[in-house]
């Protein structure tokens, strides 16, 4: 194992009607001044909304201001408006509620507070982020982590740029996960939330170190138990067991335990950042065309990992084939899994043609010659990659 150290400051707070329990007492440590960020409206049309409001009233003396409208994949000038109402409003505390993409808004608003130039100089980190406002979470939708890790990730989008921010003072105070939020997750999100949360685990396992056994075991046990789950969820949305399920893997996926002592790699996020830098599509379906299309190329040079992967989590036979071969076909047996839930295989089938690889390529890249750990790409793997995923 490399050297580590580990910090996560995130209460989880998990279970049924943990919003009803736990909300007021949470929030009212922090201040009576409370920005609620959410996104396009589904917290409104499932209940959420009110639930949260009944709550939050009964602090005393409340004062509570709504920022809405955060889109998929958060864009800077959506983070900017939210720092100009928190000035404005002299907020104390903002309350998150919604995926990934709220949440990653809400936290770059938390330090963006305190910067008083250019907020995207701290997205590319050219200043240091020393405080930021305390957020805290009201999931809905299993995916990304973000709600127990220090993560944003924002999209300039006039320069076509996306970037992943990370650091101690972007942690969640406290992250309310109640299974019952995300019943109304449509099928479509559903699974883009269990390509991306199946897809940290394999940028984590997909390490470069040695000697990582039980890092490995803890990655195979969240997948297996995702395959489980996943088929029979997307059939009932509204099975709590099953989403409860769903909801904690993917927690777990990106609370940061996997990378402990580990190096890992992370190009195929890189590659699907830069896809969805030029072309907006869900973070979730570019993961499920990129990652098999990186596993098939990687298995080239250095397929042990990827055939461990295939035989402890989707069973395949060592004896039966060699190593490169059963590589590949793990690659298939991933893309094959996702296909079967609804998720997408090919860049096409979001428009994106020839035209746009060199740009995707620039964007991957956002420092350096090479992304990745597991095994380095430069410019030309990575366009080989994304020319096999057209
Ligand atoms: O906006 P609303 O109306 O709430 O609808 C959302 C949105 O349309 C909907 N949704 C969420 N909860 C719902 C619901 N609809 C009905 N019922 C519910 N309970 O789902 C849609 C997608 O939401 P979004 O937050 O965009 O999805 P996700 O959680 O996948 O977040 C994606 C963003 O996170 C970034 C991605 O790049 C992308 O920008 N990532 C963040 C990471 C992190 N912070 O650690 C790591 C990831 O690798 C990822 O890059
Ligand atoms: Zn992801």
């Amino acid at each position: 194992m490399e050297n580590f150290q580990y910090e996560n400051p995130t209460r989880i707070i998990f279970g049924k009607n943990q919003v009803q329990d736990s909300l007021k007492k949470e929030v009212e440590a922090y201040g009576k001044r409370i920005l609620l960020v959410y996104g396009g409206g589904s917290i409104k049309k499932n209940g959420l909304y009110d639930v949260i409001l009944e709550q939050l009233h009964q602090i005393e003396d409340v004062k509570i201001v709504e920022f809405y409208g955060v889109e998929s994949n958060p864009r800077l000038s959506t983070v900017q408006k939210g720092i100009d109402m928190i000035k404005e409003h002299q907020i104390e505390f903002i309350l998150a509620i919604g995926g990934g993409s709220v949440i990653d808004a809400a936290k770059a608003m938390s330090v963006g507070t305190y910067h008083d130039g250019d907020v995207w100089d701290i997205v590319t980190g050219k200043v240091d982020v020393t405080s930021s406002l305390p957020v805290g979470i009201v999931l809905t939708m299993a995916a990304t982590g973000s709600e127990m890790n220090g993560n944003f990730v924002i999209t300039n989008w006039e320069q076509k740029d996306k970037r992943t921010f990370s650091s101690i003072h972007t942690y969640p105070k406290f992250s309310i996960l109640d299974p019952q939020n995300t019943f109304s997750v449509p099928k479509e999100q559903t699974v883009y939330g269990i390509v991306d949360s199946m897809s940290h685990v394999f940028e984590q396992y997909f390490h470069s170190s040695k000697n990582a056994p039980v890092q490995e075991l803890f990655g195979e046990s969240i997948l297996k138990t995702t395959i489980d789950v996943a088929p029979k969820l997307i059939e009932e949305l509204e099975s709590y067991e099953y989403r409860e399920v769903v909801m904690l893997n993917a927690t777990l996926a990106l609370n940061k335990i996997l990378t402990m002592g580990v190096k890992t790699d992370w190009a195929s996020h890189m590659i699907e950042h830069g896809v969805s830098a030029v072309h907006d599509i869900p973070h979730g379906g570019g993961m499920a065309i990129i990652f098999p299309h990186w596993m098939e190329y990687v298995s080239e040079t250095r397929p042990e990992k990827i055939a461990q992967l295939g035989v402890n989590v989707f069973g395949l036979n060592p004896d039966e084939i060699g190593t490169k071969q059963l590589a590949k076909e793990t690659a298939k047996r991933v893309r094959s899994f996702w296909n079967s839930l609804g998720a997408p295989s090919r860049l096409s089938d979001y428009e994106i043609d020839d035209k746009e690889v060199d740009l995707i390529i620039e964007r991957s890249f956002i420092s350096g010659e090479t992304i990745g750990n597991y095994v380095p790409l430069n410019k030309e793997d990575v366009r080989y990659i994304l020319q096999r995923a057209l």
